[in-house]
């Protein structure tokens, strides 16, 4: 983050901070619980969220390190793939077989039918393992051996790429990867992230490389996951004896970029350089810069240097597959570095997953009881408001009125 957004972004927070005031939505916001427990509202969200109209972030440039490298990324009614093709250019492809639909990459299940393998390397192509047809990394369909001239008729529409790989639109700007779930229609970074790529890769994603990742399923509505991350309010109850001792509630400062927003959670520490000089600032040094990707991802970049990725799958309406992915600024060097992130991502995942993604499932419970109407955020948890709001303007559905 450039410096003098930086010092801008810290004298607005010790503006708040002088006056014990945080930043605040202009009124307070009813989301009905039929938002999180209705599988009609969830249908419309599926059509409006991850139907194509919106490109979405699978992930970043250090995912794709090479040509031939490969990771899949699932979206509701998009399995896709995204790969690097010979030429270092990215494409993304549904991750289904043209001849009878098997997944081409990533298809080994364990013994509870989740998915092994999410990312790997190819030579020059990606080979079915059913019966062996095979796609270069553009995506067409090169070889189909041993078939006994079974497939002679379909040979013009073969020759004619009628049999190859499905791509959708995909793009790779500031070393982002952002794809479209459904259709061809080109991305455009500007339009589409409201301006926030550039201020995005001002940290310079492409330079990271990529460390490990999880998924996890979890019996919570996909958006309630998401807003974990919205607000401090919880801070000093949810986390009382992890991150509260280091971390602020108050103030969020925020910036949104059409649906997409900006926040820095900032640390207690974060007071402590304003008797120095503005050139010695930072907000980097004392949060963790968030960025609500919508309508699924968030990306956090702590102050220790990695940066991680959570993106969310829904599943169905009260479930939903969580992926975090963490990226470092250099490959490890040494086993102190590595204990370092070891143990980073122990205190990120463990905090997150035990914490608030536990209390998120126990909320979905209750809501799908039908015994509360909704739930309310207060006009001191803006980025809740914003984001559903945003959220509606795609699937059509307007703020409902507090009753
Ligand atoms: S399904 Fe892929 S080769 Fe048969
Ligand atoms: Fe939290």
């Amino acid at each position: 983050m450039k410096h003098e957004r930086q010092v801008a972004l810290l004298k607005q927070a010790f503006e708040h901070i002088d006056a014990n005031t945080t930043p605040m939505w202009d009124s307070l916001y009813w989301n009905p619980a039929e938002r999180y427990t209705c599988p009609d509202h969830f249908r419309l969200e599926m059509a409006g969220l991850f139907g194509g109209k919106v490109p979405l972030l699978a992930g970043f440039s250090p995912d794709l390190p090479t040509p031939g490298s490969w990771f899949t990324c699932e979206l509701p009614g998009a399995p896709l793939f995204l790969t690097r093709a010979a030429d270092g250019s990215v494409k993304a492809f549904l991750n289904i077989c043209r001849h009878r639909g098997s997944r081409l990459v990533g298809f080994e299940l364990d013994a509870e039918g989740h998915f092994l393998q999410h990312r790997g390397q190819s030579h020059s192509a990606f080979t079915c393992p059913y019966h062996a047809w095979t796609y270069n990394t553009g995506g067409k369909l090169i070889r189909h051996a041993n078939d006994m001239n079974g497939f002679n008729q379909l040979q013009g529409k073969i020759d004619s790429g009628e049999f190859n790989l499905i791509d959708v639109a995909c793009l790779e700007t500031e070393g982002m990867l952002l794809v479209r779930p459904q259709g061809k229609e080109p991305i455009d970074a500007q339009r589409d992230t409201f301006g926030m790529h550039s201020r995005m890769g001002e940290f310079g994603f492409g330079n990271f490389h990529f460390y490990q990742e999880v998924f996890w399923d979890f019996a919570a509505n996909w958006k309630l996951l998401i807003e974990t991350f919205m607000e401090g309010y919880h801070i000093a109850a949810l986390h009382r004896n992890t991150l509260a001792p280091k971390f602020r509630c108050y103030p969020v400062i925020y910036e949104c970029f059409g649906p997409h927003a900006l926040f820095p959670l900032t640390r207690k520490s974060i007071t402590e350089q304003r008797d120095r000089p503005e050139s010695e600032w930072s907000v980097l040094k004392h949060a963790s810069t968030v960025f609500s990707v919508s309508p699924h991802a968030v990306l956090n970049i702590p102050m220790d240097g990695h940066m991680e990725l959570w993106d969310f799958q829904p599943l169905d309406v009260g479930r939903t597959r969580a992926r975090v992915r963490f990226y470092i600024p250099r490959p490890v060097q040494s086993e102190a570095e590595e204990a370092r992130w070891i143990k980073s991502w122990k205190v990120s995942t463990e905090v997150i997953s035990g914490e608030d993604f536990t209390q998120q499932q126990n909320i979905q419970i209750n809501l799908a009881t039908g015994r509360i109407p909704g739930v309310v955020f207060g006009q001191n948890e803006p980025l809740l408001s914003h984001y559903h709001r945003e959220l509606g303007k795609l699937t059509g559905v307007p703020d409902a009125q507090l009753p």
